[in-house]
């Protein structure tokens, strides 16, 4: 009689995982009900939602290394939410918890990310609600053929929910390797849009020069320079030249020379998509004045000129997906010759949420989509023929949406 309570009670216990009582199932929508994902945990750094994870005991989450990278102590101002249901507001069902011990899997490695998993201990137990519950863990026998239906769950400022089939490692691998993934949008563009013949150098200093960014179409005629910017003539004139490359992540840590026929032919390609930064070499700047000057000597620089500062430039060429993350220095111009560059600006007293060795690629996949209203960054996809205008100190990233070539004037 004893085994056998003790035998239901182990059952009833177990079948506390994976019960939803507030799931309807009749969502088509992609806003989840509140309480139909209850293990559904939101993870918070510095009050920002960073991460996902389900819950799976009273007091563990369950959810991915790749979230947990990055020097310090990483329990410093985390928090876990659960039960919640928007980023928006707090609802009366929901908790928050401290983190007492992470725990990343030993063999996580980040590229190609296997063993991307990661248990966090929550300071102190939750107690189960119809909002709060863990889901089932599969067991080391359990199969999920290629085609199984599933549902993923994740934070967008509500909680969203869509269903898809699970595929096959090859399928994976396959598609994984030709990331594409945020490069088919441009973007809207919330940056001034300023033809240059109906801007005086007054209105620019007064509007532009020490308060916003501004693009400005119609400045000078490149056509010359842009025609010099072709594969053909840049390998003809420089194709057995050394140049330097940087790491692209935000403090360019790393320099590697190599010619420029050798980068054009090997490194010269799409970005994918969870190649650290600190790991992808990108050629802009650090450019040879007396080597490129038959090259840079045919550049018309924008007409505009803040008082006191003399021009330098950076020439660069990079491939789909590449850009530099984050950062910041003193005012300048930039222009792509051929291909388009997306950016994303913010003031000086603003700090974007990044991770300073991963790409802009990533921050476009994995936090931009998060990023509530007030915190979006100002945005454009620059085309040739426009020139972007960057005040001092302004924090930006850019993304190359296509091979591109491109220019920089930086007034220091
Ligand atoms: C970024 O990468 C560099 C070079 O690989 C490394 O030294 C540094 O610790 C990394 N920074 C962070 C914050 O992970
Ligand atoms: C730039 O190139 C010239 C000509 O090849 C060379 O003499 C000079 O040392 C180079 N300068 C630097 C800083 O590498």
């Amino acid at each position: 009689m004893q085994a056998i309570l003790t035998g239901v009670l182990l059952a009833l216990s177990l079948k506390v995982c994976g019960i939803a009582p507030l799931n309807l199932r009749i969502v088509g929508g992609e806003d989840a009900e509140a309480g139909t994902w209850p293990w559904q945990v939101s993870l918070h750094r510095n009050n920002f939602p960073f991460c996902g994870g389900s819950l799976i005991t009273k007091d563990l989450i369950l959810t991915a290394a790749h979230c947990f990278q990055g020097p310090g102590d990483l329990r410093v101002n985390l928090l876990v939410y659960l039960g919640r249901d928007t980023q928006q507001n707090s609802n009366p069902n929901e908790v928050s918890r401290t983190v007492s011990r992470i725990i990343v899997h030993p063999d996580y490695n980040d590229s190609p990310n296997n063993n991307d998993v990661c248990l966090l201990q929550l300071n102190m137990a939750v107690d189960f609600t119809d909002f709060i519950t863990p889901v089932c863990l599969a067991s080391s026998a359990s199969s999920f053929p290629a085609g199984t239906q599933t549902w993923v769950t994740g934070w967008g400022t509500r909680l969203q929910e869509v269903q898809v089939p699970v595929v096959s490692n090859m399928r994976c691998s396959e598609q994984s390797s030709r990331s594409e993934v945020g490069l088919q949008d441009e973007g809207p563009c919330t940056i001034d849009v300023v033809d240059t013949t109906s801007l005086t150098h007054h209105n620019f200093l007064e509007h532009y020069a020490y308060r916003r960014p501004v693009i400005l179409t119609g400045t000078t005629d490149n056509t010359k320079f842009r025609f010099l910017c072709s594969k053909t003539n840049l390998l003809g004139l420089f194709g057995d030249r050394r140049i330097r490359l940087s790491t692209a992540n935000t403090h360019s840590y790393r320099k590697v020379d190599v010619s420029f026929q050798e980068y054009v032919d090997y490194l010269l390609k799409p970005q994918s998509a969870d190649v650290l930064g600190s790991d992808t070499l990108y050629f802009f700047g650090d450019n040879n004045l007396t080597e490129w000057s038959p090259l840079l000597d045919h550049y018309q620089p924008p007409p505009f000129r803040l008082p006191g500062t003399s021009t330098a430039f950076s020439f660069g060429l990079a491939g789909p997906g590449t850009g530099v993350p984050f950062h910041w220095h003193g005012p300048g111009f930039s222009e792509v010759l051929y291909g388009r560059k997306r950016w994303f600006l913010y003031p000086p007293d603003q700090k974007p949420h990044f991770h300073p060795n991963r790409t802009t690629l990533s921050w476009l996949e994995e936090t931009f989509p998060l990023l509530p209203p007030e915190e979006a960054p100002l945005q454009c996809t620059l085309r040739p023929g426009e020139v972007l205008f960057f005040p001092d100190r302004w924090w930006h990233a850019t993304l190359n949406l296509d091979t591109s070539v491109f220019i920089s004037t930086f007034l220091g």
